[in-house]
């Protein structure tokens, strides 16, 4: 299957979360040749790693040398510049270590340090300031999805945590259900279509159809070598946001061949 002309080209980014000391540069090099010896890959797909930010600076002097594709990313940023915030990191020193995006409002930040939609928005805000791209994660619990409140959510979630400022060059959407981060569960494909849709047209609604179609809105939770291609391939899915299998550089590669 050809995917050259997909438009937005599809975004496959690993959050390693709180993985990952100096010597896992070694996976990161192996992501690298594994890409360099089958240019198909890079050729359909953009590629990011999220590492801790204990690996950054190392990351993005590494893919700059080795003039790779890789983009690196971080997992989270405070919504000041600077200031008396303890332990915070801000946008602006993600982008002075080497960093070109950062994911915001993943559910572990959510549930490890209560942080809320407005909250999420702020911080979106402020990558957007720092000139990094925002990948905003939204998805429902198991109980929200029990109760068919799926949809409902996910629209909420959009409307609170994705600011007005958002269009294709600056955000990304992760549809990430709750209940399938970590889990090996995963929604049908039919399921994460249908939800991709909404969302879809929501972002339709409050941005127009032109900026809504080129936002890339990529799927989270479970995703593995073996059902790639059946969550990725579907439409209004353009890519992923993968955790677990993102630390090793086999499994990544083989999430990334979906689409090539
Ligand atoms: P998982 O995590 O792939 O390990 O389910 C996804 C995520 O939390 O982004």
């Amino acid at each position: 299957m050809s995917q050259q002309s997909l438009n937005p080209r599809p975004l496959i980014a690993g959050n390693w979360k709180m993985n990952g000391l100096q010597a896992a540069i070694g996976e990161l090099n192996a992501l690298e040749s594994g890409l360099g010896s089958n240019p198909a890959l890079m050729a359909t797909t953009d590629i990011m790693i999220c590492p801790p930010a204990t690996l950054i600076c190392a990351f993005a002097a590494a893919v700059g040398s080795n003039a790779s594709k890789i983009e690196i990313g971080a997992q989270d940023c405070h919504w000041q510049a600077s200031g008396a915030h303890t332990g915070d990191i801000s946008p602006e020193m993600l982008r002075d270590a080497g960093a070109t995006a950062v994911i915001i409002g993943h559910s572990e930040r959510r549930s490890d340090h209560g942080e809320l939609d407005r909250k999420v928005r702020a911080k979106a805000e402020a990558a957007y300031r720092a000139g990094l791209k925002a990948i905003i994660c939204i998805g429902e619990t198991a109980g929200e999805r029990r109760a068919n409140l799926t949809l409902e959510v996910v629209k909420r979630q959009l409307r609170a945590a994705v600011p007005d400022q958002a269009s294709g060059k600056n955000t990304i959407i992760a549809y990430e259900p709750v209940w399938a981060i970590g889990t090996g569960l995963t929604p049908s494909p039919a399921d994460v279509q249908a939800v991709h849709q909404e969302i879809r047209d929501a972002l339709k609604e409050r941005f127009g159809e032109p900026a809504a179609n080129n936002m890339r809105i990529i799927y989270g939770g479970s995703v593995k070598p073996d059902n790639a291609k059946d969550l990725l391939l579907t439409s209004n899915v353009n890519g992923a946001l993968v955790g677990g299998a993102s630390l090793k550089a086999a499994d990544l590669l083989g999430i990334i061949s979906a689409y090539a």
